[in-house]
């Protein structure tokens, strides 16, 4: 049986639901080459929608090349349909280009990354917004330049040179389009005659696809539970630059340990390359004082970047690029490229916003905030499974990871998850190298209350005790 989530509510017509449901199932290899498709009568049947409808679907595949078929005997998954197979020649597992973090109504969604929604600050933000409209109007509502208002630069630089340990000038800064963008131009100018790019293995799934996309080669190397094992560093290759996420390792969730930070400045010395310093969730820190930015041991190698996706929200679209000297007019230069400028309004409102303290007040706030959860999330699951779990990184950030003991978190687990009501993320979809993180969950409890983190714990104990048992029937 397939597992295919209609939507009744949703404007996306079920033929469309259907085709897309089987297709990314064929793109990530869950459905492999070969594989029968159940017949569309089984199908219509399962999913409560007449045969024509599966039918279409279907018709929709097979011209696309998905699908072959058999007379007389059905409907298969074609060879080569999918990107895993396709990709695994590039030494890289991209089942998804998204990591399908939308969520169902009902769902309890442990998506990690995302801020707690509910509590994005609109009063305040609505009033920075009409100071920003009101700034004279050809100023404000005309181009602009490529690195961005020298009001939001300079509040940036404040805030980084007081709470992070980041020395520098407000021109070394460019506004981006979150980290995503920042990243983008970073490979951009540090991809030169040198190809080769070290990244942790596991890291998020989009450093992968934004390397590989600008034709870096890359070389994993593990994290673990404290963040990048300097001892793997390849040697005998000069990597145009090292991307690293020492406040907090995605996913993982490791603090790199200082002794680590200067090895790999060492060996960033001796291959003379850049290190890239992924700063995306630092400012909640709940255990222990705030730790310093791997910018602050060495200015002139590391490109720093920054979002204010976790602090705020995702949807501001709004991040930073810290360059040293050398790269800031030809990194000016690829942010006109890409899009001229960031939208000027919001780059306002969000100085002054800064600027009268408002910032930081909502990010104390914030954090007692994520503090609670944090700790909701760590009984519950100390409660319900005890020696089962062991929770990998939680000091800091809107998410922790879990490795569950004699579990392997398959496709299938996770849609008897799904069914169940808990949307569950593991960490194997963002590992470079495959099948060492199959037991670990990545668990985000940013945007859900107090109760869903229990319910949701609650529900994925359920699943994960039925299917210990039925393992245990068919033994
Ligand atoms: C490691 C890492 N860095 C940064 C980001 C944030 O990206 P952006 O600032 O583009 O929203 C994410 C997204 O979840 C992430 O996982």
């Amino acid at each position: 049986m397939i597992h295919i989530p209609l939507e009744k509510a949703s404007p996306v017509p079920f033929i469309r639901q259907i085709y897309d449901g089987i297709r990314s199932q064929i793109l990530s290899g869950s459905l492999r080459a070969g594989s029968r498709l159940p017949s569309s009568r089984e199908l219509a049947e399962q999913l409560g929608v007449s045969r024509n409808v599966v039918m279409e679907s279907y018709e929709m595949l097979y011209s696309e090349g998905f699908t072959s078929t058999r007379h007389g005997s059905g409907t298969f998954v074609a060879q080569g349909a999918s990107r895993q197979a396709a990709n695994a020649a590039h030494g890289i597992k991209a089942e998804k280009v998204s990591m399908g973090y939308e969520s169902p109504q009902g769902i309890i969604n442990f998506k990690p990354g995302t801020p707690d929604l509910h509590e994005f600050p609109l009063r305040a933000w609505l009033q920075a917004v009409k100071v920003a409209y009101l700034h004279p109007v050809e100023d404000a509502m005309g181009y602009g330049q490529p690195e961005g208002r020298r009001e939001l630069r300079q509040a940036i630089r404040d805030y980084v040179v007081g709470q992070r340990g980041v020395a520098c000038h407000p021109d070394q800064i460019i506004i981006t389009a979150g980290t995503t963008q920042a990243i983008g131009i970073a490979c951009h100018l540090l991809l030169g005659d040198r190809r080769d790019v070290v990244l942790e293995d596991p890291i998020t799934r989009d450093i992968q696809l934004i390397v590989q996309g600008q034709g870096g080669v890359i070389h994993p190397v593990t994290a673990d539970h404290n963040g990048l094992v300097v001892d793997e560093l390849p040697q005998g290759i000069q990597p145009a630059f090292i991307y690293v996420t020492p406040s907090h390792q995605f996913p993982l969730g490791g603090t790199l340990p200082i002794q680590r930070r200067i090895a790999l400045l060492e060996y960033a010395e001796r291959t003379d390359t850049y290190l890239i310093e992924d700063d995306y969730d630092s400012e909640f820190r709940f255990d222990g004082p705030p730790l310093s930015s791997l910018h602050g041991l060495a200015p002139e190698r590391v490109v720093y970047i920054g979002t204010f996706s976790k602090t705020l929200s995702p949807a501001l679209r709004t991040g930073y690029l810290i360059l040293p000297p050398d790269l800031i007019s030809q990194g000016r230069g690829r942010k006109w490229h890409c899009d001229l400028h960031n939208e000027t309004p919001t780059q306002l409102a969000l100085a002054h916003f800064i600027a009268q303290g408002g910032y930081l007040r909502h990010l104390a706030r914030m954090k007692r905030l994520y503090a609670r959860k944090r700790t909701v999330l760590e009984q519950a699951l100390g409660k319900i499974f005890s020696d089962r779990v062991k929770i990998l990184g939680s000091a800091t950030g809107l998410h922790l990871a879990a490795r569950f003991a004699g579990i392997e978190f398959t496709a299938e687990l996770l849609a008897d998850l799904e069914r169940a009501g808990v949307r569950a993320y593991p960490a194997e979809a963002h590992a470079i190298r495959p099948d060492r993180l199959k037991d670990i969950l990545i668990i985000g409890y940013g945007n859900l209350s107090e109760g869903q983190i229990e319910r949701g714990i609650g529900l994925l104990c359920s699943v994960l005790e039925r299917w210990a048992s039925d393992g245990a029937k068919t033994e």
